[in-house]
Formats: C-alpha cells, sequence, structure tokens
C-alpha cells in the first residue's frame, strides 16, 4: 500500500467533485415524485463502477428501485467480497431547518453538508474509490461484488426477492458494509449488532364526519383525544412496553456480557450536550448504550389529525392518525410483534372509535460474531490507519436486509462504518467529516489485504 496515502493525496479533489455529483441528485426512495431521480442515480452509480474498473456493471430491474451491480473477477479461485451500499436517502425535511440547501453539497468546518453525505452515498462511494486505487495499484488481491440498491431507507422491500433470485451471482465469502457509524475518530469502532424493525400506522375512526366541537364536543368521543389516550397506555412508568408478549423473545444478555458492554468508551454528557436535553430517558434497569444496544424500544414517529393550520377552528376530527416504530433486539420477529401489537391495540381500542392498524415495513435484528475473519480483518484494518484497536459496539439503527444476508446467502456482514453519531443523518444539516470520507478510502484496502491473507491461512 505504498502509494495510498499519495493516491488519495492526489486526488481529493477529484473525488470530492465526484461525490458531490451524486449529492445533487435527490434520490429518496420514499416518495413517487422522485422515482426520475432514483433512476439517474443508478446510471450514475453504474458509471461510476464502471470508471473504477469493474468488468461488468448492471442495472438490474425489480418492482420498485433498480439495483445496480458490478463486479471484477480476477481469478476464481480467490475469495470475493460483497460490498452493499444504498443510493437512496432520506427525505429533506423541513428546508428551513437547513443551513444550506440539502442537494447543494458544501463543506463547511471539514465537513461535508448535504442530504446523503454520510448515509449512505459518502460511505459506498468510498469503496468505490479505494476499489479504484487497488486495481490502478496492482493491490486488489481477491474478486469483488458491489450490490448497491435504491431502497434501504423504505425496508428493502425488493431486495429480499432479488437476493433470493440471484444466489448464483451473489456468491461470495463476506459482505462488507459501510452505513454504521463510530465512536469517534479517535476511537475506532466496528458494530457488531443491528437492531430491528417493526413499523406500524394506525387509524382511528370516530364519527362519520368532522364535528363542531361545541355543538358535539363532551358527547362524541374524539378519535385524536382516544388515539392519544392509547398510545400512552402502551408504556409505563419505567418505560416498559406493555404489549403483552413484546419481550417473550427478546434475548437476554448474560452480566458478563453487559459487563464488557460497559467498558466502550461513552461520554453521556456528550451525548446530552450534542442533542440539548438536559436528561437522558428510557427503559428502567438499564444505562444508554444498553437502551440502545440490547432492548427494544417503542416510539411515535407522527401523530396527525383535525385542524393544524391558522388560527382556531372548533372542530372534532372525525379521524386520528399515527406511525409507530418499534425496534427490536435478536430473537425477536417483526411479524409476530406487528401482529401483537395490531391485537392489544385493537383490545385497548373503546367502542366508540374504530381502529386500523397497517403493516408498513419490518427486518430483522442482527449480531455478527468477532472472531470471524471478516471481523479480525476490519479489525486489524482500523487500527493500522487509525493507530488504535477499534472496540466492537451495538448499533440502534437498523438494516433490514443484513439479516437476510445471513439467512439466504450464508454470509456475515462486517459493518465497518465511517460515520459518527453526530453526523445527522436523517435530520436537517446532515454531514459527513472529511477525514471521515478519507480515512475510510485509506483503511478499505488494508481490509481486502487482511482478509485474504488470514482466508489464505484459515483451516479449511
Ligand atoms: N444507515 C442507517 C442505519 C444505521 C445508522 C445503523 C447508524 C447504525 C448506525 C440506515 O440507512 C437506516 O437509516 N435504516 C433505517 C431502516 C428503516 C427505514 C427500515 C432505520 O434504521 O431507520
Ligand atoms: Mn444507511
Ligand atoms: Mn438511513
Amino acid at each position: 500500500m505504498n502509494n495510498l496515502k499519495n493516491y488519495i493525496e492526489e486526488n481529493k479533489e477529484k473525488f470530492l467533485e465526484e461525490l458531490f455529483e451524486m449529492l445533487r441528485i435527490p434520490s429518496v426512495s420514499g416518495s413517487k415524485k422522485h422515482d426520475n431521480e432514483m433512476r439517474q442515480m443508478a446510471e450514475l452509480i453504474k458509471t461510476h463502477l464502471l470508471k473504477a474498473g469493474v468488468d461488468k456493471a448492471e442495472i438490474c430491474e425489480t418492482e420498485g428501485h433498480p439495483v445496480v451491480l458490478g463486479e471484477k473477477i480476477i481469478d476464481t479461485s480467490l475469495p470475493t467480497v460483497i460490498v452493499y451500499g444504498h443510493y437512496d436517502v432520506q427525505p429533506a425535511g423541513d428546508l428551513s431547518l437547513w443551513n444550506s440547501p440539502p442537494y447543494e453539497p458544501v463543506i463547511k468546518n471539514d465537513k461535508i453538508y448535504a442530504r446523503g453525505a454520510n448515509d449512505d452515498k459518502g460511505q459506498l462511494f468510498m469503496h468505490v474509490k479505494a476499489f479504484e486505487y487497488m486495481l490502478k495499484n496492482n493491490e486488489l488481491p481477491c474478486n469483488v461484488k458491489f450490490m448497491i440498491e435504491g431502497e434501504e431507507e423504505i425496508g428493502s422491500p425488493s431486495l429480499y426477492k432479488f437476493v433470493e433470485d440471484n444466489k448464483e451471482r451473489l456468491k461470495g465469502d463476506v459482505i462488507l458494509v459501510s452505513d454504521t457509524a463510530m465512536i469517534a475518530n479517535d476511537q475506532p469502532s466496528i458494530d457488531v449488532g443491528l437492531r430491528g424493525l417493526a413499523y406500524v400506522e394506525v387509524k382511528v375512526q370516530g364519527p362519520n364526519r368532522d364535528l363542531h366541537s361545541g355543538v358535539f364536543g363532551g358527547a362524541v368521543a374524539n378519535p385524536l383525544n382516544v388515539l392519544c389516550n392509547m398510545i400512552t397506555q402502551l408504556t409505563d412508568e419505567n418505560n416498559k412496553v406493555t404489549i403483552p408478549g413484546f419481550y417473550d423473545d427478546v434475548l437476554l444478555v448474560s452480566d458478563e456480557e453487559r459487563a464488557e458492554m460497559a467498558k466502550a468508551p461513552f461520554n453521556l454528557e456528550a451525548f446530552k450536550k450534542d442533542l440539548n436535553v438536559k436528561a437522558v430517558d428510557g427503559e428502567k434497569g438499564f444505562s444508554t448504550l444498553e437502551r440502545l444496544g440490547i432492548r427494544p424500544s417503542f416510539d411515535l414517529n407522527g401523530i396527525w389529525g383535525g385542524y393544524t393550520e391558522e388560527g382556531a377552528k372548533t372542530i372534532l376530527p372525525e379521524k386520528a392518525h399515527a406511525k409507530i416504530s418499534m425496534r427490536l433486539v435478536p430473537n425477536q420477529d417483526p411479524d409476530k410483534i406487528a401482529d401483537l401489537f395490531e391485537k392489544h391495540f385493537k383490545a385497548i381500542a373503546p367502542d366508540t372509535v374504530d381502529v386500523e392498524v397497517t403493516k408498513l415495513h419490518g427486518g430483522d435484528a442482527y449480531i455478527s460474531p468477532t472472531d470471524s475473519i471478516g471481523y479480525l480483518a476490519a479489525a486489524k484494518a482500523m487500527e493500522t490507519t487509525f493507530g488504535k484497536k477499534p472496540v466492537p459496539t451495538r448499533s440502534g439503527g437498523s438494516i433490514p436486509i443484513i439479516a437476510f444476508f445471513d439467512k439466504a446467502l450464508g454470509l456475515k456482514s462486517i459493518l465497518m462504518g465511517f460515520g459518527l453519531e453526530t453526523d445527522a443523518i436523517h435530520s436537517p444539516n446532515e454531514h459527513y467529516g472529511l477525514f471521515n470520507f478519507f480515512k475510510g478510502i485509506e483503511t478499505i484496502p488494508y481490509f481486502y489485504k487482511n482478509f485474504v491473507e488470514m482466508y489464505k491461512n484459515a483451516p479449511k
């Protein structure tokens, strides 16, 4: 890797220009009106893969947004690294909260500001550039397959079938992913756990029309009042979820493992300061890291109904809605949890209203071992470039398809992310540090080198 640092130094400007071009495309998977940009984004990924040197790249159609595949097979007797990432982004949200427009990337204080700067365009592009370096400098030690999807932010609905239908094409030895965060720039870490997810939407229907709140108020159930009341019943004073059976399958973590987790550096004061909150909150009996990593959670994501425009309108709304996410941990089944939710939510509904529950999406939790050659190769790579051994952590976020890769392809994913939890992904002013972007490009080639060496030495 003699030339690696030079290569990055000499191409910095070019890498950023190329990344900025991707960041200018509002590839929001969740709304129909961006379908053209989704297509444009898939094309651009394909172009970059070809430019970086893959033998072939293809835009693969699905029922939803396309998956981009690219591969470089140098020798079929060598192992294959599969790189997974996603080219779709979350909606920008309220534009007035952005200090600069979300799709006009800028660098400020050594950080790239744009929607997708970190999640996941910035992080996936590091892999394209690291691959380009390896190929150009005769340092590519194995085969590579890229699988870049466009539906991660909506639960990867088409990717399950795609993986199932393309098992042969997706044969490999390990999946490498940069779509998570590390603890700090001077404390690298590798995620070994992701939470699962069950996402539901509810509708509470009352009378057949909005009513005058004077003529009817106090005598007819108000669906918004009812919904709020029902939601507050779903957690108790210790922040435990009250849905019967919710915790039944939760894999308990041993005291030894909890003690091990507690050693990971975590600064609660800095955590609160970043969020500007005076105190944290969560399930009684667990630390913040445990609440995020090993315990499920219940969150109202949005609630609406009735009159929300300027001024006052005295109505009793006919219906109310809410979106709810439940983060899950290993062994909890998202479908089962959504069913338990539906059953309980209907059971606590008063007979003054009708309740509908729609399951939007879900995904399994994931844990990866720390003694696999994939993990060891990533840890050694980070140790080389950061000068410090990474610690294993469990993250609160979800990448629903990761558990399915294990199930369908028998492949473990290595979550070697370079973002920071303070990068404001999904929030206004998402950003990604230049340090992180270039450090990622520098670290990835060491992963390949270590992985192939360890693979060759591993007992077969
Ligand atoms: N990259 C994130 C997940 C993530 C972020 C994991 C930070 C660990 C640390 C991913 O793009 C994401 O946002 N996933 C969604 C999935 C959902 C929409 C199905 C999530 O976690 O909300
Ligand atoms: Mn992501
Ligand atoms: Mn995301």
